[in-house]
């Protein structure tokens, strides 16, 4: 077993600590008995460690707030987390492990698709409901009716990049740099390349990289000959901030643009300077003045000093529409949650909206943020259909 148990936290306590991540699996605190346990797989360490623990954040915070208010059916809730240090076959194994040894009712996770890929056969097989806050390939729920998410999809996202490229921006000529070891990274070029096309822009040169790699001096060379407005690089903060770097060092002055998987304080830590001006598509805004929203990022702040990011948004709202259907379900079996998931209906979420379609998927708005002054700052929203 080589997955990490990051932590096991008691949720019935009254105060929550911030994540401990213990990497030698000490449990942080043993649950009351008779709680209902909650699985949540994500990358707490690794290149895209932030996801994993910026969506914990917002998953503890969720369940802090359910068990003040009385828990679920008369139980407090406990979350079980590990750690699969963002790799699809340590995902795999934890999925397994919380699965047949912890005996959770239900699955939280995971963010990146490819991970949420490795996980949703296993959650479908043992019949355990899973709900990815934040995986946007379309392929993650089409694996089962056990397996739901509480985000847009990518067909939506790209749309949304292109439609601002071509409309807002009034780019023709977009480059291309995409992740082939990424699954979300692939479709999504896909979708932007279909929506920009029918609005009448070229796609001037489509490059590629693959996760882990450093150098992209190559592909940046051949983008920079084939002179495009922007460059859509749809991939992960840590390979997107150093891409930005050594395009401007290459003299490249386009914008660059990019998708959810850019959400990260890192991704301005490693790219600096050179992110200054790009725009990326997002599932909520820090900016959003709506008071349900300003009320959360209070209560996130107070727990843990930092500003929630979409990640910790939609790690709270995954928690919030799980613990509201186990509230409505019928049971506690996993088929009654599972009814109830899917009937979930116009839930109110941070991140918006939340209504489940008849593929388990969320149906909901996009914000674009643009990167100002080392900050995200909030442009606009496209809202579906
Ligand atoms: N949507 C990305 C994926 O499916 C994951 C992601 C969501 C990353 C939100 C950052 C923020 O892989």
């Amino acid at each position: 077993m080589k997955t990490n148990l990051v932590s096991r936290v008691a949720l019935g306590f009254a105060v929550i600590a911030p994540l401990t991540i213990s990497l030698s699996g000490t449990p942080v605190a043993q649950a009351a008995d008779d709680a209902i346990k909650i699985g949540e797989v994500g990358s707490t360490t690794g290149s895209e460690a932030t996801f994993g623990v910026a969506t914990h954040q917002g998953v503890e915070l969720a369940i802090k707030e359910i068990n003040a208010t009385g828990g679920v059916k008369g139980k407090k809730l406990q979350v079980i987390l590990l750690d699969d240090q963002g790799k699809p076959e340590e995902a795999a194994t934890a999925v397994t492990r919380l699965i047949t040894q912890d005996k959770v009712v239900a699955i939280v996770g995971e963010v990146a698709s490819s991970r949420s890929l490795a996980m949703a056969p296993i959650a479908q097989q043992y019949k355990i409901p899973m709900v990815s806050p934040s995986s946007t390939n379309p392929k993650v729920t089409e694996i089962g009716d056990y397996i739901f998410r509480v985000c847009f999809i990518d067909p939506f996202q790209g749309f949304v990049m292109a439609r601002f490229a071509s409309e807002n921006l009034k780019f023709k000529r977009v480059a291309i740099l995409r992740d082939v070891k990424n699954d979300y990274s692939v479709g999504l070029a896909k979708y932007f390349t279909e929506t920009f096309k029918k609005l009448g822009g070229e796609i001037v040169v489509d490059q590629s990289y693959s996760a882990g790699d450093i150098d992209f001096k190559s592909q940046l060379t051949s983008i920079r000959g084939a002179k495009p407005d922007a460059i859509f690089v749809p991939g992960y903060y840590t390979e997107v901030g150093l891409i930005a770097r050594q395009a401007r060092s290459l003299g490249i002055k386009a914008p660059l643009l990019g998708g959810d998987g850019w959400d990260s304080p890192k991704l301005l830590q490693i790219g600096g300077k050179a992110m200054e001006g790009s725009y990326f598509s997002n599932h909520y805004s820090a900016d959003d003045k709506a008071p349900h929203v300003q009320a959360f990022i209070e209560r996130y702040r107070k727990a843990y000093k930092d500003t929630p990011s979409g990640l910790a948004a939609m790690g709270f709202d995954a928690m919030m529409v799980l613990s509201d259907a186990m509230k409505r379900a019928k049971s506690l079996s996993s088929a009654d949650i599972r009814a109830a998931l899917a009937a979930t209906k116009e839930f109110q979420g941070v991140t918006g909206r939340i209504s489940i379609d008849q593929q388990r998927n969320a149906v909901k708005s996009a914000v674009v943020l643009k990167v100002v002054n080392g900050t995200f700052v909030y442009d606009s929203t496209i809202r579906p259909g």
